[in-house]
């Protein structure tokens, strides 16, 4: 049996980035030998093992076609005669398709070291369509490697169209899309992941209710960009640049859905988008099974962030609703959430993005002082169910007033 590394660990060591998880093939080798070996069994889809001592994933050489729609529609072949170079071939991109010996020596049938070079993702071979969520890893490395000035390669882009128009993305799993889209989300330029998946249509399929975002005005006065797909790109970048987490990128993504709605003779106000949008952010969530703290924390950036750009001069009571709907005594860290997709919202816009956001300050200290209401003493005054969440509120509205006038 002859093992070799495989695909991103031998691209990344070529590009000089720290390799995180090594993937190793076996050639020449039966389930039994392995087992024999010590490596245990793992995923009932494919011939795959863990190593007894490093935890590391073994895959016995395979090769794979496509049966029937969606991931579940694959019939492979593993066997001692599959070679490293079938193996390689079925794989989906140059850069992903080259394997290494125990001595650095390099196998690399499809060109992947030249189109490292080259800074490009290109598919190895007709068999790429046989997996539609390559369509959402191009994208994602992509966004990946933006920085290093990789793209994609227009025949690998032609693909990915042809594959988003033939209805193969819907095939995908609400799970398996979901990882590609957080991954994404969390590269340091993942508004690259939605433009590449615009660029071949994909976008429009997997979210329409953001591709519908390009194309539509905002005043420029507040927006210099003016496009509304622009402006959710720039915001996303900014999230990224100020190392925001998942649920604040993915809040920033949704923040704008309800612009999508206006009817063009109103363009370019948006009255109500927050309202508005808040069943399509809905239907997005459902659609990808998104987490719960991703899910919650969009609808309420969708909701409320004009409420946020507006906190200065937002009365005591609506100050006070605020709070109260994002529950910030007992969720402090949703309520800061919230206030970073507000403000990257704010820096997201073309000539702004260095501005302070004083809202934000601003937005904590209400938060602190209707958090300094004690409940105790309410109590010791003899107030009682309905009654005491009213005397709270009194209070917290009270320390919102004073609040107000000493900022
Ligand atoms: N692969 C593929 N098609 C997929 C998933 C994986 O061809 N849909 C192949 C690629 O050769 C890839 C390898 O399997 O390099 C390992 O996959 P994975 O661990 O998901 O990705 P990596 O390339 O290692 O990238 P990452 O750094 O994102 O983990």
């Amino acid at each position: 049996m002859r093992i070799y590394k495989v695909g991103g660990a031998v691209r990344d060591r070529l590009l000089g980035i720290p390799v995180t998880d090594i993937d190793w093939v076996v050639v020449g080798a039966t389930t039994e030998e392995m087992l024999a070996k010590g490596f245990r069994p793992v995923g009932a889809d494919f011939p795959v093992f863990l190593h007894p001592k490093s935890g590391e994933e073994y895959a016995l050489a395979r090769t794979e076609r496509k049966s029937g729609r969606g991931y579940g529609g694959f019939t492979f072949h593993a066997s001692p005669e599959v070679t490293l170079e079938e193996d390689l071939i079925r794989r989906d991109l140059t850069i992903n398709a080259m394997a290494e010996d125990d001595q650095q020596n390099l196998t690399d049938p499809y060109h992947g070291q030249r189109d490292l070079e080259a800074r490009l993702l290109r598919h190895v071979s007709p068999a790429f369509a046989e997996d539609p969520l390559r369509v959402l890893r191009v994208a994602r490395f992509a966004a990946r490697y933006a920085a290093l000035g990789f793209t994609v390669a227009p025949q690998t882009l032609e693909l990915m169209r042809q594959l988003s128009e033939s209805g193969e993305l819907e095939a995908l799993t609400p799970e398996r899309s979901w990882k590609e889209i957080s991954r994404a989300l969390m590269e340091d330029q993942p508004q690259v992941f939605i433009e590449v998946l615009r660029a071949c249509g994909a976008l429009k399929v997997l979210m329409p209710e953001v591709d519908a975002l390009f194309g539509v005005p905002q005043p420029p006065a507040h927006h210099p960009e003016i496009d509304t797909g622009a402006h959710t790109l720039s915001v996303l970048q900014q999230a990224a640049l100020h190392k925001q987490p998942l649920t604040v990128r993915w809040a920033c993504l949704l923040h704008d859905l309800g612009k999508g709605l206006t009817p063009e003779e109103e363009w370019p106000r948006h009255i109500a988008h927050e309202f508005k949008g808040l069943k399509l952010i809905k239907a997005v969530n459902e659609r990808f099974k998104t987490p719960r703290d991703c899910q919650e924390l969009a609808m309420l950036v969708g909701e409320y962030h004009t409420h946020g750009h507006r906190a200065l001069e937002l009365k005591p009571s609506t100050l006070l609703e605020l709070l109260q709907s994002f529950d910030v005594y007992r969720r402090p860290q949703r309520f800061e959430e919230f206030i970073a997709a507000c403000e990257m919202d704010a820096r997201g816009r073309e000539g702004l993005e260095q501005r302070s956001y004083p809202q934000a300050d601003y937005l904590r200290g209400a938060a602190t002082a209707a958090r300094s209401i004690a409940v105790q003493p309410l109590l010791e005054k003899g107030f009682k169910g309905p009654e005491l969440g009213e005397a709270i509120k009194r209070e917290r509205l009270k320390a919102l007033k004073a609040y107000k006038e000493q900022v």
